[in-house]
């Protein structure tokens, strides 16, 4: 007979379960709420709605924040993740705050999980990607399609895969009205 779900899945859910220490049932009502909001999230037209729809899955998300389409913030863990007032995240990055090998590597590659904070400003554009335990410093700017793996210190303009700092911004940090 088919199983409904694989055994990946299985382990997979039994793992996430217990690393929140919660009863499998409830933990998959909750699981399913997250995923329509984050499904709504990626597509509603106004920026502040899909920052809204973002803060309601548990990323936590200052004032003034800009989400672009398409963002991916962690699916499991979205609380391991704050983005500062006056951030700005473009279409399609991705931020994930864990990583786990599959469960022929897993010896390798236990799962671990890791908070991401972007700060007061920052522009990430279009397409990049953070990983774990990445600290992106206050107004700094990382280039579109980058690859962020360690942190960037404020006021920086960090690109290219894996990102590295290019050039430190003068005179940032002042709110334009
Ligand atoms: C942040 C950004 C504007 C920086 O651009 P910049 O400071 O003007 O940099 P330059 O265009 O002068 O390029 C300087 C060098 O960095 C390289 N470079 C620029 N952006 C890069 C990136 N994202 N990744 C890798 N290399 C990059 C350029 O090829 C150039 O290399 P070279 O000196 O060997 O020719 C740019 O990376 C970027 O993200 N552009 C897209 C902005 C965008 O689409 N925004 C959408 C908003 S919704």
């Amino acid at each position: 007979m088919t199983a409904v779900v694989s055994n990946r899945d299985k382990v997979t859910y039994g793992e996430v379960s217990n690393y929140y220490h919660s009863n499998k049932i409830i933990f998959g009502f909750k699981y399913l709420y997250k995923w329509i909001l984050e499904r709504l999230a990626s597509s509603v037209p106004v920026p502040s709605w899909r920052a809204k729809l973002h803060k309601m899955r548990g990323v936590n998300i200052g004032e003034n924040v800009y989400i672009g389409y398409d963002v991916v913030f962690d699916r499991i863990h979205p609380e391991l993740i704050t983005v500062g007032d006056y951030a700005e995240i473009g279409d399609r990055c991705i931020l994930s705050a864990h990583s786990r090998g599959s469960l022929t590597t897993r010896q390798a590659y236990p799962r671990t999980a890791d908070p991401i904070r972007i700060g007061r400003g920052v522009c990430v554009n279009p397409g990049c990607i953070i990983t774990q335990g990445v600290e992106i410093g206050e107004n700094s700017i990382i280039g579109i399609g980058s690859v962020v793996t360690r942190d960037i210190s404020p006021n920086s303009l960090a690109l290219g895969y894996p990102a590295r700092v290019v050039k430190k911004l003068d005179g940032v940090g002042e709110l334009q009205t």
